[in-house]
């Protein structure tokens, strides 16, 4: 039943994808920077998320019932000039308004300071931000911006101290950030890509490994992304390549092509629509940046669609007299909308930034379709080439026959006559 068949291509698309879409894992630091830890007894390190920024850490028990926490960051500034920044967050969640940060400033002619900084709500509007005591037992004695020899890569090293009551290191909210632009030594608006936006996490410091949590935001951006590839980018795909190939020719299977574009198209919409209201809201929640030409093209495609689905209940009676044309629009506006989503979908993987893996896949899984579709047009002709040919020879011998009996019957009888 199509119902059967269709969960069954959700279930394996889902199992396919869920992988690359959700894979979080750490990975360890690159070789330099693991020296440069080590050079400072630091052994517990992996690379952050985004940014091309690594972490390395290691803590012990302070007195007063406090942490002692040791990091070194460390990201990469090929600009002449710019900023980078690694703090700490008190509040509920890993962001930025609240952090205490300590920021590292490169000057265009070389020179490197650091200095702490309180981010507040302020800060993310107009961009007043000047050096504040943000506590934590920090000082210009313990930190230190550095420039390493390799590949424009910057530290900062810091030792803080945090307070129980306040900092928990089996989760504490940390984020990070790299910015382009200065003023003086007054560090400026960072990007606002994704890549700056998903610079946050819930770290467990205890944790050898740096377990890590927290990332909802891009989590919730990969489950948009898997529904929106499964729903738009293959079922709706499936139920055109069974509209095209399975309704009169070469396949005739009559109601069963009906069933399994219907049954494809809805469950495409249904699951589209679910990927692509999630996208709206995270587009809603995220009002600094937007994604112009995703965007608009994400809500033509859910407008059309739900014109296409409409053909349930307005498509006109076959008898009808526009019953041709209706069928010409049907079929326009579904190529236009395929192509529109394919767009769309390897534009959504741009943005995410994701990497190869969705690319690949969604490219794998494109091309299975498109060699199925492909094998059965070039059927479809070979089969209608056939045909004709035989319908040929059947006439040539249907006329050869007419003939023979047209000479027989000429010597035996008389022609008949018309009347
Ligand atoms: C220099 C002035 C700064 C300005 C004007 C600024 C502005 C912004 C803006 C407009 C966003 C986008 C928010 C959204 O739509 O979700 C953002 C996000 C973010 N910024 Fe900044 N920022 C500044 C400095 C910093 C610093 C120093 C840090 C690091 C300590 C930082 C860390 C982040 C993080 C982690 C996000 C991700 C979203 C969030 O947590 O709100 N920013 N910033
Ligand atoms: C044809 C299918 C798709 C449709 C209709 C669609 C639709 C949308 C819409 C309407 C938004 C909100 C844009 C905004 O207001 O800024 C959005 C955001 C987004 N989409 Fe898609 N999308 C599709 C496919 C994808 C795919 C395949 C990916 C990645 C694998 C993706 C990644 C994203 C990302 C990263 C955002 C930004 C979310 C944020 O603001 O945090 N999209 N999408
Ligand atoms: C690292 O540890 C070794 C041995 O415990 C010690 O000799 C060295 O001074 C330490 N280095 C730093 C930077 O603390
Ligand atoms: C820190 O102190 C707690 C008890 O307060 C103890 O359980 C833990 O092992 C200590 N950790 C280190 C690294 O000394
Ligand atoms: C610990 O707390 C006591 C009393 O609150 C204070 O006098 C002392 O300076 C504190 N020690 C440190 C290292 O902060
Ligand atoms: C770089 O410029 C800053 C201020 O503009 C100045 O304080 C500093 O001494 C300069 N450094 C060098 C190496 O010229
Ligand atoms: C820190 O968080 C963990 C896990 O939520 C909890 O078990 C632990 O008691 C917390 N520690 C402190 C000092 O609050
Ligand atoms: C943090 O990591 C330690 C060591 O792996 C583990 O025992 C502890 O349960 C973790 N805590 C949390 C809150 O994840």
């Amino acid at each position: 039943m199509p119902s059967s068949t269709t969960l069954l291509t959700i279930l394996i698309l889902t199992l396919s994808f869920l992988p690359i879409a959700l894979s979080s894992h750490i990975q360890a630091c690159s070789e330099p920077f693991l020296k440069l830890a080590q050079q400072r007894n630091i052994s517990d390190c992996k690379r952050l998320r985004t940014l091309g920024a690594e972490f390395a850490w290691s803590y012990h028990n302070g007195t007063n019932s406090s942490t002692v926490l040791e990091i070194l960051f460390g990201a990469t500034l090929d600009a002449p000039q710019g900023w980078m920044a690694w703090g700490v967050n008190p509040g509920k969640r890993p962001e930025m308004i609240g952090t205490k940060a300590i920021i590292g400033i490169k000057l265009s002619n070389g020179t490197l300071g650091v200095k702490t900084y309180d981010i507040t709500k302020e800060t993310k509007h107009n961009c007043n931000l000047f050096p504040s005591d943000i506590g934590l037992g920090l000082s210009a004695a313990n930190m230190l911006m550095r420039r390493e020899v390799f590949n424009n890569v910057y530290t900062i090293y810091a030792r803080l101290t945090l307070p129980s009551e306040v900092y928990n290191v089996t989760r504490l909210n940390h984020v990070w950030q790299v910015g382009y632009h200065i003023e003086g030594d007054r560090p400026l608006r960072h990007p606002t890509t994704l890549r700056n936006v998903d610079s946050t996490e819930v770290m467990n410091m205890t944790s050898s490994s740096g377990h890590s949590t927290g990332q909802y935001r891009s989590f919730l951006r990969s489950v948009h992304g898997v529904l929106n590839i499964i729903g738009w980018g293959t079922l709706l795909p499936i139920g055109v390549i069974i509209a095209r190939y399975f309704r009169v020719f070469p396949f005739q299977c009559d109601p069963m092509w009906f069933n399994l574009h219907i049954g494809c198209q809805l469950t495409g919409f249904l699951v589209g629509t679910a990927g692509w209201a999630i996208g709206l809201s995270l587009g809603h929640s995220s009002r600094y940046y937007t994604f112009h030409t995703h965007r608009i093209y994400g809500i033509l495609i859910f407008t059309f669609s739900t014109v296409q689905m409409l053909a349930f209940r307005l498509k006109p009676e076959v008898t009808d007299d526009y019953r041709k044309y209706w069928n010409m629009y049907h079929h326009f506006l579904g190529y236009g909308l395929l192509a529109i989503i394919f767009i769309n979908i390897f534009k959504g993987i741009s943005i995410l930034e994701g990497g190869d893996g969705w690319k690949w896949g969604y490219i794998g899984n494109l091309a299975f379709l498109g060699a199925i579709a492909f094998g059965l047009e070039v059927f479809t002709w070979i089969r209608f080439f056939m045909d004709k040919a035989k319908a040929r020879s059947e006439n040539d011998e249907a006329i050869k026959h007419d003939r023979n009996k047209e000479k027989q019957d000429s010597v035996e009888a008389p022609k008949p006559t018309k009347t």
